[in-house]
């Protein structure tokens, strides 16, 4: 029997060993008992970090929405798989049972087979938080073909650069979605977008917000009539192990964002066994990610993770200060939820909040909280600790990311001690390690450096949407025969790893991976502007808020600087959307560059953070005289 479900610390350790000296076996035995498979695998694991190649249960056949519902239908058909919590609190919440689910997953299906997507397909998807977006991953999933989530808050810029990255055929959108007391319109932005994109034939709408919809005779169609004459049979299309299942873009720290491919099987068997441990999951719980599934948390940890194993699992439409700040505790009451998972910036932005908000609501309902998407720091995990878990539930400080599908250190709640701010230990299967700058490994306790993956694990992303040779040179070209991360950690006296943030020119602002040079080409684009370099800096509710030094053209120097200061963010908004806006912009004579003219953004990033005092070697810089410049002009 594997070990599925692990239940204290020694067993812990004990299933790590195994899985490190025989992972194949370790993950065979996992993937055997828990999953249905049409054949099994001819191969556990194929693998080599050079070419990059990695291959999971090779030769295995399978359906993931026939792991996710059809097999739950027997023995769970009438439990609640998707409770839907809208964003007005008046409107009733929606429980979607196994039963419905399954209808609804399968007429959509066929309302894609119907507008032509086959196997292999890629499917936009720029909804809201709505039933409809999971529904729509799973329609894909059951029919084969890939989908691709945009989250709803990126710009039309940047939602057509998506969309013809991996040529999508259809785009699944609403009229407009619900935030607080706002209302966006969603499908605005889907035209606007794609005026950009020849390549979409048609393009689905769900009514949400019941605006006037102005549709494009022969591409737009209402969904609800398509559905109402759909069948409800739809025969899961048999796909292989490795068959992709999905793309997902993330940030990088150059050039256009990187769709990251995730595949069928392994994507599969990980994020179900590391949802059942790091939540430890129970039958009749009912689970609460507050994620949006535009990014991984959302498909791993909302949709199949959960799914898989049978789990309820809520989706939230809302925002956390809508109607009021208690807001998210008033759900927890209403459903008595019993995990609890979120983002540091939601705890740090409500915890500057007085705790009448949560009192008035019952949290007792809670055994597990979650935190994830950037390192969490030690006030806010004592505020999440004493005022939410009542000193009583384990946090489960989660480290993981985009590329690698599904969490991999992380606390198991009731079996590791927790430490704030530490994600503590690795999870079966992975295997991390610590790089100096030299590409040596640093063995031993008490260490900082890069921290890497020596060895693959099921969930892994396999490439990168047409661009495998982008995919080896920025995860496996920095430190020979490793995965790296781009995150710098450190290993204590027991081995607990503590992610101390990002190493490369990623920053993370409210959770949300940024690139920095993304961000300096939408701001070049403005015609005053000659150059521009963006750097993080700390701020108390975000975790890093952006600072932009802009250097201005001749001819854009006479104008107001507040009014360019708008026009850049608007800029950026445009171009990638209201997230990557800047709270500081400093215009600049100039910036600090090598004489290989590469901008020295160690120094803009120590004068962002007010630590002019040292600020280490300058003598290879080829105008020195401009630091000085601009720490006086500095905010
Ligand atoms: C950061 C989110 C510290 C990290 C699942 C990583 C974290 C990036 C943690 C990936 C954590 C995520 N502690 N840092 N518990 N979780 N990060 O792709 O820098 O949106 O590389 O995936 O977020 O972000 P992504």
């Amino acid at each position: 029997m594997s070990n599925y479900h692990i239940k204290h610390l020694e067993e812990y350790y004990k299933v790590y060993r195994k899985s490190v000296r025989e992972p194949e076996v370790f993950w065979e035995e996992i993937a055997e008992e828990h999953f249905s498979w049409h054949k099994k695998w001819d191969k556990v694991l194929e693998w080599d970090f050079k070419k990059p190649e990695i291959k999971w249960y090779q030769g295995a056949k399978l359906n993931i929405t026939e792991n996710c519902i059809d097999r739950h239908l027997r023995t769970k058909g009438d439990k609640v798989a998707i409770l839907f919590e809208p964003n007005n609190p008046e409107e009733e919440a929606q429980h979607i049972t196994y039963h419905q689910l399954h209808e609804r997953v399968n007429k959509f299906a066929n309302v894609l087979k119907n507008e032509g997507i086959k196997k292999g397909d890629r499917v936009c998807i720029y909804l809201p938080m709505i039933p409809e977006l999971a529904v729509s991953l799973l329609a894909c999933a059951r029919i084969g073909a890939i989908h691709s989530v945009v989250f709803a808050g990126f710009s039309a810029t940047a939602l057509s650069t998506r969309i013809n990255d991996s040529d999508c055929k259809v785009v699944i959108t609403s009229d407009g979605s619900f935030r607080g007391n706002k209302t966006i319109d969603l499908k605005g932005i889907v035209d606007e977008a794609l005026e950009d994109c020849p390549g979409v034939h048609s393009v689905l709408v769900v009514n949400r917000i019941d605006s006037e919809i102005t549709m494009k005779e022969g591409r737009d169609k209402l969904l609800q009539p398509l559905l109402d004459n759909a069948s409800s049979h739809c025969e899961p299309e048999i796909m292989d192990a490795e068959d992709p299942l999905f793309i997902l873009y993330t940030s990088g720290s150059t050039g256009k964002p990187k769709g990251m491919v995730h595949t069928t099987a392994g994507y599969m068997v990980y994020t179900a066994y590391t949802f059942k441990n790091v939540f430890n999951y129970k039958d009749d719980d009912i689970y609460w990610c507050t994620a949006d599934i535009g990014w991984i948390t959302g498909h791993s940890y909302i949709v199949y993770g959960p799914l898989a194993n049978g789990a309820t699992t809520v989706m939230f439409e809302g925002v956390p200060s809508h109607p009021d700040y208690g807001r998210f505790w008033e759900v927890v009451e209403k459903h008595k939820i019993t995990q609890f998972y979120t983002a540091p910036t939601a705890i740090r932005a409500l915890a500057k909040e007085k705790l009448e908000y949560i009192d008035k609501y019952d949290l007792s309902s809670l055994k597990v909280l979650g935190s994830v998407g950037e390192p969490i720091n030690e006030e806010a995990w004592h505020w999440y600790n004493d005022n939410i878990g009542k000193k009583k539930s384990p946090i489960v400080d989660t480290w993981w990311q985009t590329e690698t599908g599904g969490i991999l250190i992380s606390p198991i709640p009731y079996v590791t001690p927790t430490i704030p701010t530490y994600a503590t230990l690795p999870l079966p299967g992975i295997q991390p390690c610590l790089m100096d700058e030299n590409g040596e490994e640093i063995k031993g306790k008490q260490v900082d450096g890069r921290l890497c993956i020596k060895y693959p694990w099921p969930s892994i992303a396999r490439t990168i949407w047409g661009n495998h040779q982008r995919y080896k040179e920025t995860y496996f070209s920095t430190y020979e025969n490793n995965y790296f991360t781009g995150d710098g950690a450190l290993r204590d006296t027991v081995g607990y790893y503590r992610i101390t943030g990002r190493v490369d020119d990623v920053i993370i602002v409210s959770g949300h991976n940024l690139g920095t040079a993304p961000i300096e080409d939408a701001i070049n684009e403005h015609p005053a502007v000659a150059e521009s370099a963006i750097v993080g800096f700390p701020h108390d509710v975000k975790g890093n808020a952006l600072y932009g030094y802009v250097i201005l053209k001749e001819t854009g120097e006479g104008r107001l600087h507040e009014n360019l200061r708008k026009e850049i963010n608007q800029m950026i908004t445009e171009h990638i959307g209201p997230i990557a806006k800047l709270d500081k912009i400093q215009f600049t004579p100039g910036l600090p560059k090598t004489r290989s003219g590469k901008i020295m953004r160690r120094i803009l990033r120590k004068i962002a953070c007010n630590e002019t005092d040292n600020l280490g070697d300058t003598s290879t810089l080829l105008n020195p005289e401009v630091v000085q410049t601009i720490i006086d002009n500095s905010f």
